[in-house]
């Protein structure tokens, strides 16, 4: 029987940390295994924000999918391209672009989100459009889930308009996918905020254990527990929702007791979570350290799974062609 068929995406930013990888990445492996997969990075995504940071898509691209290969994708159990290398992505778009109302677009609240928080003057149409590219991208796969944190479910809500559409308006080509909500632990960085890259508190795959351990040592806890002799709150403490995550409940128990009583200090706490977090990170950390040694490898990767990518984006808009009767 066929498998399902799954597609999601990232913009080439660069380094995943903790947060990218325990919030989408970890879940893409684990879907590989049982279903139709097809990851990519959308790099024509990333010029609606970055454009002058176009020169660093080409090396993100390759950290990130180093990074990819590190955490367990394999180019034999999922496909994994680029957005610009299939070109169809943009023919649908644009097709998409007609009857899309300019409204439909305004009221998505990462659009409003993104020119207030940029203050954004004058934003382009490229910006306006991101969903509709986004829309453009899932449905070219007709994929039956779209796995994304709860940010992107307005993305995914547009994609369905979209596909109702697009079938009434012209005929019916396209299944509405659904979004696979990925559940998200909380990762906090190293301040105690949301890990970000751009807060600069994250822990990376890519990190050695050195630095993790420089890291974490200096990482905020309870602020509550000033001296050694103050007993702690666990459960307020970002040093704990790491150890949620990663320390085996003998030892969270261990530190949990110990920081209620005082009975141990934050920093033999943090010892603890080194020694569960290091070796959960080493063979990442191995494995993508390999890849992003063999840039030309990845790069094979990503062309041949974008030439597969591409068969079956040609086959959609061979379809949606037949539909949308333009030429004689
Ligand atoms: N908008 C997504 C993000 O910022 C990236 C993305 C682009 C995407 N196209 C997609 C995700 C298609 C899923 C499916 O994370
Ligand atoms: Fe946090 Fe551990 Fe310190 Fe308690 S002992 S405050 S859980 S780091």
């Amino acid at each position: 029987m066929a498998r399902d068929r799954v597609l999601s995406g990232m913009r080439p930013t660069g380094k995943l940390h903790l947060g990218n990888y325990l919030g989408a990445l970890d879940n893409w492996v684990r879907l590989q295994e049982s279903h139709d997969c097809f990851f990519f990075i959308a790099n024509w995504h990333a010029l609606t924000t970055d454009a002058e940071n176009i020169r660093e898509v080409a090396g993100n691209t390759i950290e990130m999918v180093a990074d990819w290969l590190g955490a367990g994708l394999e180019p034999q159990r999922c496909t994994m391209f680029i957005q610009s290398l299939v070109p169809e992505h943009a023919e649908l778009h644009l097709l998409f672009s007609m009857i899309t109302p300019v409204g439909w677009l305004e009221r998505v609240p990462t659009y409003k989100e993104m020119v207030e928080q940029l203050g954004i003057e004058s934003p382009s149409y490229g910006l306006l459009g991101y969903p509709l590219l986004q829309a453009a991208d899932i449905l070219i796969y007709k994929p039956t889930w779209v796995p994304v944190g709860i940010d992107q479910v307005p993305h995914i809500e547009l994609t369905r308009e979209v596909a109702r559409r697009f079938n009434h308006t012209f005929g019916e080509v396209f299944p509405e996918p659904q979004a696979k909500l990925t559940e998200i632990p909380k990762v906090p960085g190293t301040d105690g905020r949301k890990m970000s890259k751009s807060y600069g508190n994250a822990i990376y795959l890519s990190d050695s254990a050195e630095t993790i351990r420089q890291k974490v040592r200096p990482m905020v806890t309870d602020p509550a527990r000033k001296r050694r002799s103050d007993p702690g709150n666990p459960e307020v403490c970002p040093v704990f929702d790491l150890h949620k995550i990663f320390t085996p409940a003998g030892d969270r128990e261990y530190c949990a007791t110990g920081c209620r009583t005082a009975g141990i200090g934050c920093l033999d706490c943090k010892d603890v979570l080194l020694k569960h977090l290091e070796p959960a990170l080493a063979p990442i950390r191995e494995r993508r350290q390999g890849f992003a040694e063999k840039p030309d490898m990845i790069a094979d990767i990503l062309r041949e799974g974008s030439a597969r990518a591409r068969r079956v984006a040609q086959a959609t808009m061979d379809e949606v062609r037949r539909v949308v009767t333009l030429t004689p």
